[in-house]
């Protein structure tokens, strides 16, 4: 584990083909101030990608926020926080000229890039650009005191981490211009209930479902799960009929792997399918 703004963990899961797979969680590590998002957190997420990316035993990622600290006497406690935004003592003062470039290169984009399965394990605070991390995950998992929100427009500001457009294609137009326009928080029942997030579950049980959830795609083919995540991404910048024919040439090129070979025969012969990643 390294120390800092994201601390990186390699877990090792039981039953994965090839041997040794591991779920990566990474940890929003500025409990202080939410986890909010500064220049250190997006350069250690980056960094982070391009390790995950070059670590073929790396299956699954899931983000998180780190719990609040203990509440120093006297004051009261921090909330629990997924990451309360881009962290807003980095804007004042700057023009466009100042931020563009960092804008340009930004940690939510890498992590969207990333070609293999991530998990955002969402507790309390998902708000501006820590909703956009969230956004830029494939899959959301949320405790029933998460709550989710796009406040740029109290800033004089909208989100600019793609939440406008991967909230739109999630949620649908009105709801995600409603949360843009108005910056209001929704809350973990309604944000399962309109797709935001994929589940919801209590604060002490998030951990073990998350985790589940990502040994569960980890014990799967780690060839697969890129095609498999390759071809659902391609809906969102495909036309109907070109996505269909996206996916068929990808299904059908599985047809030349090991994996589909092994996957088949292990289940006619009633086994677990021991993959071999290609
Ligand atoms: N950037 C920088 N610091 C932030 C932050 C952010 N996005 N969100 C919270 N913090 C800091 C606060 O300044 C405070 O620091 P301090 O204790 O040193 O004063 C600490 O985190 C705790 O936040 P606080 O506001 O005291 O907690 P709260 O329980 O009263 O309120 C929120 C929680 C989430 C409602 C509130 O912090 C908030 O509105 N944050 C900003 C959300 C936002 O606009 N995000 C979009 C940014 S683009």
């Amino acid at each position: 584990m390294t120390e800092g703004v994201l601390l990186v963990e390699n877990k090792q899961i039981e039953g994965t083909y090839p041997d040794g797979g591991l779920v990566s969680i990474w940890t929003l590590n500025r409990p202080d101030k939410l986890n909010s998002l500064n220049a250190e957190s997006h350069k250690a997420l980056k960094e982070a990608c391009d390790m995950a990316e070059s670590n073929d035993s790396i299956r699954v990622i899931v983000i998180r926020g780190a719990a609040p600290n203990p509440p120093i006497e006297g004051k009261r406690p921090k909330p629990a926080s997924f990451a309360a935004g881009a962290d807003i003592s980095e804007f004042l003062g700057k023009n466009s000229d100042d931020v563009r470039g960092f804008f340009e290169d930004n940690a939510w984009e890498r992590v969207w890039n990333l070609t293999k399965p991530t998990i955002a394990m969402v507790d309390g605070f998902a708000l501006g650009g820590g909703a956009e991390l969230a956004l830029s995950c494939d899959l959301r998992v949320a405790s029933e005191r998460a709550k989710f929100g796009t406040p740029e427009i109290n800033l004089g500001l909208i989100p600019g981490g793609g939440g406008t457009q991967r909230l739109c294609r999630l949620i649908g137009y009105g709801k995600a211009l409603e949360m843009v326009l108005t910056g209001d928080m929704m809350d973990a029942e309604t944000a399962l209930s309109c797709g935001l997030v994929n589940s919801v579950t209590t604060a002490e049980n998030l951990d073990n479902f998350t985790m589940s959830l990502a040994e569960n795609i980890a014990r799967k083919s780690p060839y697969t799960t890129k095609v498999a995540k390759r071809a659902v991404r391609a809906s969102l910048d495909l036309p109907f009929s070109e996505g269909v024919l996206a996916e068929r040439s990808e299904f059908v090129a599985l047809f030349d792997t090991e994996d589909k070979e092994i996957g088949v025969q292990a289940f006619l012969e009633r086994k677990d399918a021991k993959w071999v990643g290609r």
